[in-house]
């Protein structure tokens, strides 16, 4: 009998003595007593998650919530995908896939590469992974000791600085405004870098402003970490949904750089868990190894269902979401600013609109709260991305159709007057 056998066996045997003593068998609990990490302690929550909960409450008793605070994309997977995916269900592509993912599917990322950007990346440098936030999680664990420190753009995305504290370092959390375009500058890196940093983190476009790294800047910010030996990891989740000028990626720039990449956002399948992790060359080894014990692989069946995400049928899909994206994004920018709303970096990005509300409220965090019980619109404070500037912003989320977002926005216009 296996271990796991006798185990359950033992279990069974005293739950069997204990009715036979008429004795309701009772769960052991302890857990008052055991120690909860430090590390673990000081991960924050989200801020929305009270007001999700609140919205949820709401709508349960009734009241149609208009949700503005979403970060995922309203429409469903494309449909040549969700078949690509029954069908590998029904063959029984049910077992682990290689830690780094299926041959083909690094492959055909690659190839997306080509296609769209006319750069060669060697499928070994690609490891798929269970969402970016695997991705972030692996590019973290290859850079980063206890002790070390990370810089992050602050507002930036939240849970990166909760990555970088599991890993026992810390953060350097560098406040970022219009004058950057929201993005991390080579003057920053000398501004903040100290002799326990090891990388630097961006996102572009970006969560929560939507806005991108221009090309310029980002050949000096590569320039500025390789001078100082630091590394670069770049967060390319939001890749496709651009409205302005053309996409680009940071691979172009540099086969030195760490690029995170995922098929929730654009590819439209946050649940099925799939994202991407490029790293250079050097790192192939270590990136398989560290795979192999924190994740063992990436869903099977999302890997093959991301095969067809590729295709010209699904990619045609994808391109009038887009579309739809920047009409929201057309209508409610101008409606924002109308309102008082101040949003000096046109947002070219993603589907966030990060706007300054000082001339409304100076406490986004009360206000979010008090728009959600007086007016159902739910709608993400600035704490959730930081601390800078943080009680003045707010951030709108275009992931409804733009019916929805024309009532969210007479509501609130209704309300600050
Ligand atoms: C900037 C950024 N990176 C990473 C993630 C994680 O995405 P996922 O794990 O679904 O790919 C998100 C999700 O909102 C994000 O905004």
């Amino acid at each position: 009998m296996t271990l796991v056998g006798q185990a359950l066996n033992v279990s069974c045997f005293a739950s069997y003595v204990s009715i036979l003593r008429d004795e309701v068998p009772s769960l052991i609990n302890s857990t008052k007593h055991k120690k909860i990490s430090s590390r673990a302690q000081q991960v924050r929550p989200f801020y929305v998650m009270d007001l999700l909960a609140r919205a949820k409450q709401l709508e349960a008793e009734g009241q149609p919530v208009l949700h503005l605070e979403v970060g995922e994309p309203d429409f469903p997977t494309p449909k040549p995908v969700i078949d690509a995916g029954i069908k590998a269900l029904s063959q029984e592509k049910t077992h682990y896939t290689a830690a780094p993912g299926l041959p083909e599917l690094r492959r055909a990322i690659a190839g997306h590469y080509q296609r769209k950007f006319n750069i060669q990346v060697d499928p070994g440098r690609i490891i798929v992974t269970p969402g970016a936030s695997g991705a972030l999680q692996l590019a973290l664990s290859l850079l980063v000791d206890s002790g070390d420190n990370v810089l992050l753009t602050d507002p930036g995305y939240p849970c990166n600085r909760n990555m970088v504290r599991l890993l026992g370092a810390d953060i350097t959390a560098v406040p970022v405004d219009a004058t950057t375009q929201f993005q991390m500058h080579a003057n920053h890196i000398n501004e903040y870098w100290n002799e326990r940093s090891v990388a630097a983190m961006i996102a572009s476009p970006s969560n929560p402003t939507g806005t991108r790294i221009s090309d310029s800047d980002l050949n000096s910010l590569i320039e500025a970490v390789n001078k100082v030996n630091g590394s670069l990891v770049v967060d390319e989740i939001y890749q496709g949904l651009v409205y302005a000028d053309t996409d680009s990626t940071a691979l172009a720039k540099s086969d030195e750089l760490f690029v995170i990449n995922s098929f929730s956002k654009y590819f439209g399948m946050t649940g099925w868990r799939l994202g991407w992790l490029v790293v250079p060359e050097v790192f192939i080894d270590a990136a398989d190894r560290i795979a192999q014990n924190i994740f063992l692989s990436a869903p099977t069946v999302s890997q093959h269902a991301a095969l067809a995400a590729f295709t010209a049928e699904t990619e045609a899909v994808l391109q009038s979401r887009v579309e739809e994206f920047n009409q929201r994004r057309q209508y409610l920018l101008p409606a924002l600013r109308e309102m008082g709303f101040d949003i000096p970096v046109e947002p070219e990005g993603a589907f966030y609109i990060y706007a300054d509300c000082s001339a409304i409220t100076k406490d986004s965090f009360q206000w979010c709260k008090q728009v959600l019980e007086d007016i159902a619109v739910a709608i993400t404070p600035g704490i959730d991305f930081g601390e800078h500037r943080a009680s003045t912003h707010v951030r709108f989320a275009y992931t409804r159709p733009v019916d929805q977002l024309e009532q969210a926005c007479d509501r609130i216009a209704n309300y600050i007057k």
